[in-house]
């Protein structure tokens, strides 16, 4: 009877849509026609912008000669990636799923039209979806991009939704898993910040034209997005028996890696206000929810206290028990699927800027940066921040000139995780401040 009913629910539940689709499954919905139907010279593959387009038209040129993920298959055939497949038994790693998931658009063979092609890598699909229904369609100027989403284009302009789909290969998640395993194997260690990651390797310009289409544009609230949506991503992996757990030990992979690795004779350690652990305790990697809590501050102070609480609880929680942990992770997980798009609809204005400057540097001074990943993500959150203090137009040459040597100087203490040292970062980190408008 319990059976029963559980199974109705589980229909029920699907067939009022409230499955949410994720990510990984929206770019597979349709059928992936290859970068090659993408790249002709009237369509995206001019070599100079257009002009009277709404869009550039190089896109295909920009991609393919200055993006990584134009290059991610090539690099299964290196050496390097060849090792670590052969460290782990998988053979060949231009062969394996696992790796092709990430490094590849590896849609199954039904998936794939005439002109697929696997060794194009992260192509133009693996991020806009599969163009099957919207290929015709999509240059006609009278077709709006509301219509093209409806014909399954991923919306990559939501920021909800693009740091969804940017972190299904930069973090990983639960149907495409980056374990401690491969990580041992030799894979580098995996991170992410939206609003830096995005505008890397752009095809991309954000202008008026782009606004009037896609809605507005704000790179301090791709920043809080992304660190929202990395703490849920954390949360539902360590909830799933399948990718949470290796055996008796709990995945590695969501750990603070220097928790383990660091040197015997290091005698670092020292108190965090957000962890309430004490010595010698393996700590979940909660960089991502040190810094969502600085993003929501301004939207809503009291929400931000609760995410501290909740994962000071969930710390506490892992070194009782599985379940204990289970319970902590649930209740933030909720908090956090309340909040995200309260944090998507804020505008962060030059005035919130400072106030979470100010809180990042408060907490530094406790020693809330005692770990490397919490620091490194800082350090990108800052960046996010100064180029906010620009686009706002009122500093001058010069004052951008001090602040970006300021940024540099945080970044250098982030640039080796072996060597990281909080006093430094922290040292760095006040001087930025002192720098702010
Ligand atoms: C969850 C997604 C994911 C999986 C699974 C994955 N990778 Fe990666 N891999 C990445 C990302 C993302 C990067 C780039 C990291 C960065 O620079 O931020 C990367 C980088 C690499 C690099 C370094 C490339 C360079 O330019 O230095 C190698 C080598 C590599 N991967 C090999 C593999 C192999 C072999 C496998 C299969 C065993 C694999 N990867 C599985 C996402 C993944
Ligand atoms: C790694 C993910 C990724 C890949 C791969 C990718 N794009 Fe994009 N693309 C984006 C993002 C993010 C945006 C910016 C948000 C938006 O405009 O929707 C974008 C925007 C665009 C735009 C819209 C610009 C505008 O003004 O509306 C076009 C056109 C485009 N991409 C074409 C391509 C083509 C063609 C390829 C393949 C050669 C490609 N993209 C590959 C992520 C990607
Ligand atoms: C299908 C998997 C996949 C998706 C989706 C994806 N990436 Fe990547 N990305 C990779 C891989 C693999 C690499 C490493 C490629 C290499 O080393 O040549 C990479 C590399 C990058 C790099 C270069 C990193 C560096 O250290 O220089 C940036 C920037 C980047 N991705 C941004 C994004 C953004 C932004 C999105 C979302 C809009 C995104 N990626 C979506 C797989 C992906
Ligand atoms: C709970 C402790 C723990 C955590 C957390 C942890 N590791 Fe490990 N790591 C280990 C152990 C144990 C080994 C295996 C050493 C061996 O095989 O002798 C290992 C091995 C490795 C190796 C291979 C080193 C070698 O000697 O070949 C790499 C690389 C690695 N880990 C990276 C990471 C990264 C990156 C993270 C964080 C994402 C991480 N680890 C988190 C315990 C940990």
């Amino acid at each position: 009877m319990k059976a029963m009913t559980t199974l109705l629910a589980g229909t029920l539940l699907c067939a009022f849509g409230a499955h949410a689709e994720t990510a990984v499954e929206a770019i597979a919905a349709h059928k992936h026609m290859g970068v090659a139907t993408c790249s002709s010279s009237v369509c995206h593959g001019a070599s100079q912008p257009f002009r009277d387009s709404d869009i550039a038209q190089n896109e295909f040129a920009i991609w393919q000669e200055f993006d990584p993920h134009a290059k991610a298959y090539q690099v299964l055939e290196q050496p390097r990636a060849q090792e670590i497949a052969r460290k782990l038994g998988l053979g060949d790693a231009t062969k394996a799923k696992v790796c092709l998931d990430c490094h590849a658009d590896n849609m199954p063979a039904a998936k794939r039209g005439e002109r697929f092609q696997i060794s194009d890598g992260v192509g133009c699909e693996a991020c806009h979806g599969g163009a099957q229904l919207w290929l015709n369609s999509h240059a006609d100027r009278k077709v709006t991009y509301a219509d093209d989403l409806t014909k399954g284009m991923y919306p990559t302009a939501d920021p909800i939704k693009r740091a969804q789909l940017c972190l299904s290969c930069h973090m990983g998640e639960k149907e495409r898993m980056i374990t401690h395993r491969i990580m041992g194997a030799g894979h580098p260690r995996l991170s992410f910040e939206l609003d830096t990651f995005t505008w890397l390797n752009p095809h991309y310009k954000i202008t008026a034209n782009w606004i009037k289409r896609k809605g507005e544009w704000n790179g301090v609230r791709d920043w809080a997005v992304g660190q929202g949506v990395a703490a849920e991503n954390l949360l539902s992996l360590l909830l799933d028996p399948k990718t949470g757990w290796q055996g008796i030990f709990p995945e590695l992979v969501l750990f603070n890696c220097q928790a383990c690795h660091k040197l015997m004779k290091d005698n670092s350690w020292g108190p965090r206000q957000g962890t309430g652990l004490g010595p010698g305790v393996v700590r979940l990697n909660d960089a991502n929810l040190v810094t969502f809590r600085y993003a929501l501050a301004p939207v809503d102070k009291a929400a931000a206290q609760r995410v501290f609480e909740q994962t000071r609880a969930l710390h506490q929680a892992t070194t009782q028990s599985r379940e204990a942990t289970f319970v902590a992770a649930r209740a933030l997980q909720a908090t956090l699927e309340g909040l995200l798009p309260k944090v998507a609809a804020y505008n962060y204005d030059a005035a919130s800027l400072n106030p979470i400057l100010a809180a990042m540097l408060a907490d530094a001074q406790q020693g809330e940066f005692r770990d490397y990943a919490s620091a490194e993500q800082a350090a990108m959150a800052s960046e996010s921040i100064v180029i906010a203090f620009e686009n706002d137009g009122k500093l001058d040459k010069a004052h951008a000139a001090t602040l970006h040597a300021k940024l540099d100087a945080l970044y250098d203490t982030v640039k080796d995780e072996d060597k990281y040292s909080m006093p430094r970062f922290v040292a760095a980190l006040k001087d930025l401040r002192a720098a702010a408008p």
